[in-house]
């Protein structure tokens, strides 16, 4: 009887386990490098870019007179550590600078992808999504397993 009660008692505890060795994996050990974007798609990401980032950020992503570079050691030394879901939102927050917000999430995933095929992050089979949650899943990690 006893035995049987704490059986019972154990199923929750068990059920936890479960969960926390099966949902979080995909959300959260992913990174720049496992292929999070399609070369498709960052090839419209670059007409996007040249219509509404080049003029500040410059044709090769190198900075302007006023704006930063958008590839090479700065720009990854800014983001690493950080998830693509920052990077993402941080885009949809504030630019193109002279008209924040005025892209929408579909435009803003594609060049974000554009951004990562530019810094020679590999392309993979399933496009970028362009949910912020699902993106903050994705750690930004300048070099490939951490330092
Ligand atoms: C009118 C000029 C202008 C345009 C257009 C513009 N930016 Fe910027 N961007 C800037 C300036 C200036 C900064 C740095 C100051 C700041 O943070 O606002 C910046 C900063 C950034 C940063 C942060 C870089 C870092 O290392 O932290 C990112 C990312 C970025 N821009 C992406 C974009 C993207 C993507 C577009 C096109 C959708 C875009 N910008 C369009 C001027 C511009």
């Amino acid at each position: 009887m006893k035995l049987k009660f704490a059986a019972i008692a154990l199923i929750p505890l068990a059920m936890v386990f479960v969960l926390r060795a099966t949902v979080p994996i995909h959300a959260q050990d992913k990174s720049v490098w496992d292929g999070i974007y399609t070369h498709e798609q960052s090839e419209r990401g670059k007409q996007l870019y040249s219509d509404a980032c080049a003029s500040c950020h410059g044709p090769e992503l190198t900075g302007g007179e006023m704006a930063p570079p958008l590839v090479g050691g700065d720009f990854q030394a800014d983001w690493n550590g950080l998830s693509v879901g920052d990077l993402f939102e941080r885009i949809r927050i504030s630019m193109p600078q002279n008209a924040p917000g005025s892209l929408s999430g579909q435009q803003n995933a594609d060049i974000l992808a554009f951004l990562l095929e530019a810094n020679k992050f590999p392309t993979g089979t399933t496009e970028l999504p362009k949910e912020a949650m699902i993106l903050k899943g994705i750690k930004f990690e300048s070099k490939k397993n951490g330092n």
